[in-house]
């Protein structure tokens, strides 16, 4: 599978320029969308499962299938859970399940109920089966989501901010489902701003800031960028205050001297630190902060 984005941009009504000028070749495996609120992760995924039009730009799906002109082909490849999926009606949980799995277009009834089964054992749903599933918890309801998207073994699947309200035993279930998921010929999307969500499961990223990508590549490399940007310094309560002020800030531990400070900086001219090794939280921080910066001074 391989999905190509050229030169996609999205203006809302109202003058909102929430994509610009977006190039991307998404591949087979598990591909994270990172950025801040607002940064244009939900627009990118509604515009490529279809739901959205974009202002202009194109989308191709293995080369020949064009987003605009083969919507029918491309929507039966897809699974989508979208950021605030709701649903309706007083269905039991595994109805609800049941008629999702129709409309994707599943006829035969007792294949169906056992597709149906066996994804809410895997989403750990299955006690709860014929629980209304309208009195699901938050958490509960995020893994029909979850369950939803993936019942007829969608070719691509597309996920946003799934992990939003799972407990943490939950996410490293959800994220190992996705793994296995993942090792198939299928493309898997999912946005975050959780950089942990991403470390650890992703093979390719992108990052999204006020619409633009900032960033494509492995996680890896995005840490390499921020190689000899990360510091560590021993600061007084003075010197903390104007450090504050100057630096983005990762973490504040107490130590003898005052403060041990880690900083994301090109130069910490005149303060006592050292350089220690970038994590992917440090590169964020680092693009978010002072490679974007520059750019948009420059
Ligand atoms: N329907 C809409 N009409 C007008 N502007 C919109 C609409 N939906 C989103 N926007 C704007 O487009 C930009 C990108 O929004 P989007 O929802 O894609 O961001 P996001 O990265 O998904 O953010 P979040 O992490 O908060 O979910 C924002 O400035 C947002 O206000
Ligand atoms: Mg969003």
């Amino acid at each position: 599978m391989k999905i190509s984005i050229e030169d996609l941009n999205k203006v809302y009504k109202g003058g909102n320029w929430a994509l610009k000028e977006i190039n991307l070749e998404i591949p087979n495996g598990m591909f994270g969308l990172l950025g801040p609120n607002g940064a244009g992760k939900s627009t990118l995924m509604r515009i490529l499962v279809t739901l959205m039009k974009p202002s202009n730009g194109k989308v191709t799906i293995n080369d020949h299938l064009d987003l605009m002109k083969n919507r029918r082909e491309i929507r039966a490849m897809l699974g989508y859970l979208p950021q605030d999926f709701r649903f309706f009606a007083k269905l039991k949980t595994w109805e609800f399940l049941d008629y999702t799995a129709r409309l994707a277009g599943m006829k035969n009834k007792a294949k169906r109920h056992d597709a149906v089964d066996r994804m809410l054992e895997e989403v750990g749903l299955f006690e709860a089966r014929d629980r209304n599933a309208n009195r699901l918890s938050g958490g509960m309801k995020r893994r029909l989501g979850i369950a939803q998207a993936l019942i007829n073994d969608p070719k691509i699947i597309i996920v946003d901010e799934p992990t939003t309200g799972l407990d943490p035993e939950e996410r490293i279930r959800f994220r190992n489902l996705l793994s296995q998921i993942s090792t198939r010929d299928v493309i898997i999307i999912l946005s975050t701003h959780i950089v942990g969500d991403i470390s650890s499961t992703c093979e390719n990223m992108a990052l999204l800031n006020k619409g633009k990508l900032a960033f494509t590549g492995s996680p890896e490399e995005l840490v390499r960028e921020a190689e000899g940007k990360v510091w560590l310094i021993q600061a007084t309560e003075k010197e903390y205050l104007e450090i504050n002020e100057k630096f983005p800030v990762i973490t504040t531990i107490p130590s003898d001297y005052g403060w041990e400070i880690q900083v994301v900086a090109d130069q910490i001219n005149g303060y006592y630190g050292k350089q220690i090794e970038p994590n992917l939280e440090h590169a964020y921080v680092y693009f978010m902060e002072n490679k974007l910066n520059q750019w948009i001074t420059a």
